[in-house]
């Protein structure tokens, strides 16, 4: 009888804790919980992507740089794309350095991803110099800064061709090689705001936006191909060149100055996380710290909520924004926590 007892009270203290520790491993967090998941218990990047060819698109700073340097030290061979090549052979340098790669291990090939129509010479130039391609990463992508109603339409039609029609582009060109070999993953980078709409981002957003639907219909479209998979990466804010290289209001108008990065996910990190999902065919991932990641849940779950929130916050990044200041959430938080 007392051992019953006993039994039924640690099952009721479980209920009790195990909700618990999932809200401090929430609070924790700075991924979705899936990710965390596969990372404390799931397969090592280092078994599964030894040995393959990878192209990672805008390898020539930030994320895209940092996952070369890191594909580097597993063995990866690499194909690196963006439009300056003087920073593509700089970060071939760095992965040469710190890796048992050979020179020719490593492909620099310059490539504008607007420039759709040397995409497919592109794709036939990597296969000529490794004979298969078993990763695309297409990772290329500038973000934004201005408000709708002072920004040309170039603007938005620019991020349109840059972040959506140039990857589906170069996807479109590397996927039917994939399929002849019935095996082959394309990893995206996204962003949180292809989840969450934020003001001053519009353009970007809506890129992001598109990006998701294009990716998930395709995924459903390949389904008879089993050996080919989709890995999309929603980061939320991550140190690189991105708000440096933002588009403003006119297309040829820079961003006037840089921001304190700080508070923001290091790259390292980020690209570390991005490793494990690949190597874990993990089909959606969000890495971001709260409360960014928070505000993905809320969008996620309560689209109503979020946008009334989004609102409010949304003022004070204006405001930030008008008055020269970094305008992003994290930023907008800890100034209000200082006012
Ligand atoms: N950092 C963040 O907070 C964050 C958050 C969410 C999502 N992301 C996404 O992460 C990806 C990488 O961005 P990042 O943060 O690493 O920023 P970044 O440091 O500015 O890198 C962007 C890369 O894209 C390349 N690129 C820009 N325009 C291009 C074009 N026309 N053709 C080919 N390549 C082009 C750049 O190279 P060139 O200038 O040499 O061409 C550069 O290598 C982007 O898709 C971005 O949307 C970033």
């Amino acid at each position: 009888m007392m051992s019953w007892e006993l039994l039924l009270w640690l099952l009721a203290l479980c209920v009790l804790i195990l909700p618990l520790v999932q809200l401090l491993r929430f609070l924790r967090a700075d991924a979705d919980l899936t990710l965390l998941w596969a990372e404390w218990q799931g397969r090592r990047p280092e078994w599964e992507l030894t040995d393959m060819v990878v192209w990672v698109t805008g390898a020539s700073s930030g994320i895209g740089e940092e996952l070369a340097f890191q594909l580097s030290k597993l063995g990866v061979s690499l194909v690196l794309s963006a439009r300056r090549v003087q920073e593509l052979e700089r970060v071939k340098r760095r992965c040469l350095e710190n890796s048992n790669l050979k020179e020719k291990e490593i492909l620099v090939l310059p490539l504008d991803l607007t420039d759709t129509s040397s995409h497919e010479a592109a794709t036939k130039a990597v296969l000529q110099e490794f004979g298969k391609i078993d990763i695309l990463v297409n990772n290329s992508g500038r973000s934004q800064r201005s408000l709708v109603l002072e920004t040309n339409l170039d603007v938005f039609k620019e991020l349109i061709n840059l972040n959506y029609l140039g990857t589906v582009s170069l996807t479109k060109c590397v996927l039917p090689h994939m399929v002849e070999r019935k095996q082959g993953k394309i990893v995206t980078v996204n962003s949180i705001a292809g989840i969450a709409s934020v003001p001053l981002s519009s353009g970007y957003c809506a890129s992001k936006h598109a990006l998701r639907g294009f990716f998930n219909a395709l995924q459903c479209e390949l389904i008879k191909y089993p050996g080919i998979t989709f890995c999309n990466v929603y980061p939320g804010p991550v140190q690189s060149d991105i708000v440096k290289n933002a588009l403003t209001e006119e297309v040829t108008k820079p961003m006037k100055n840089d921001i304190d990065q700080s508070y923001k996910m290091p790259t390292s990190r980020c690209v570390q996380l991005m490793l494990i999902s690949m190597a874990n065919d993990l089909k959606e991932v969000w890495i971001s710290d709260h409360p960014v990641l928070l505000g993905a849940y809320v969008w996620q779950y309560m689209p109503t909520w979020a946008l009334w929130l989004t609102s409010k916050l949304g003022k004070k990044r204006i405001q930030n924004f008008k008055d020269g200041l970094d305008p992003d959430l994290s930023y907008i938080l800890q100034k209000t926590k200082k006012d």
